[in-house]
């Protein structure tokens, strides 16, 4: 019987290795309603998370809950279509789950999509940001707790948690098609109420340009394992305060369907450039 997160995640991704020929090196997440990529990826092996051994599952909508394993111009990626938050009442430790199975499967870079408020006033809503750096305000570190020296170092850096290598890579891509793409800091709160806009004033006086309720905690395990990541916020609305109308998780999911064709097709091109 596994009993440490390490032997879990081992005992996971032995059981999608089964199915599967592929041993993909890129992983990908994808947020709320930024499912449609996952569409694009060629012979796919789906695993329903309800099958994979101690993976947690999203009660959320919009969220299906598969792990791809396929190919996107013949790279081999897995693709978590959805993901769980611990505003739904998970744990630091359920929500990094996958992140530990992807980088047990294999996975050196990671590339985490989601939705996010818009805080800095020159992002409009639709708009795809980089994230370049977080402020982790979610109350909560996953690697914080017994240690274990299998899942990396104890005190590692956080400096280049956005690999700037990897954001170079996705700005000349954005640039073959012609599409912006700025950089924010993200923030992450727990959720799930939206903000009050004293807490965006606030956020934006720290120096935030965007929030959300995910990423961090991945960002913050994949780091330990050493993986490199790339973050995509989609500015599926302005944050509290900003916009005039009241936010809604039905215009998150409205916003994320009108762009996800755009992420789509910014993640199809710059997966090749990934593997190499
Ligand atoms: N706040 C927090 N999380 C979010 C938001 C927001 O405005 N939009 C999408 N996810």
């Amino acid at each position: 019987m596994a009993s440490t997160l390490f032997d879990k995640a081992s005992e996971a991704a032995q059981f999608v290795l089964a199915r599967t020929a592929l041993r993909p090196k890129i992983g990908i997440v994808l947020g709320s309603g930024l499912g449609s990529f996952a569409s694009q990826v060629e012979q796919a092996a789906a695993v329903p998370y309800a099958e994979i051994p101690h993976f947690p599952q999203s009660t959320v909508p919009g969220h299906s809950g598969r792990l791809l394993i396929g190919t996107i111009s013949g790279v081999s990626v897995a693709v978590m279509q959805g993901r769980v938050h611990a505003y739904e009442g998970y744990s630091s430790d359920e929500v990094t789950f996958p992140v530990r199975v992807l980088g047990r499967l294999g996975v050196k870079t990671l590339v985490l999509t989601n939705a996010a408020g818009g805080i800095n006033p020159a992002f409009r809503q639709g708009q795809l940001v980089l994230i370049s750096d977080h402020i982790n305000l979610s109350g909560r570190n996953p690697v914080s707790g017994a240690y274990d020296e299998r899942c990396g170092l104890r005190f590692f850096d956080m400096s280049d948690a956005y690999s700037a290598r990897l954001r170079a890579l996705a700005k000349d891509t954005a640039e073959d098609m012609d599409l912006d793409l700025e950089e924010g800091v993200y923030v992450s709160v727990l959720g799930p109420s939206f903000e009050t806009p004293a807490e965006i004033r606030a956020f934006r006086t720290m120096g935030a340009d965007l929030v959300g309720m995910s990423t961090v905690q991945e960002t913050i395990v994949a780091r330990q394992m050493e993986i490199e990541v790339l973050g995509i916020s989609c500015v599926t609305n302005l944050a509290a305060g900003i916009q005039a109308t009241p936010l809604s998780h039905e215009e998150v999911l409205e916003t994320g369907r009108a762009v996800e064709a755009r992420l789509a097709e910014l993640l199809t091109r710059l997966i090749p450039t990934l593997a190499k």
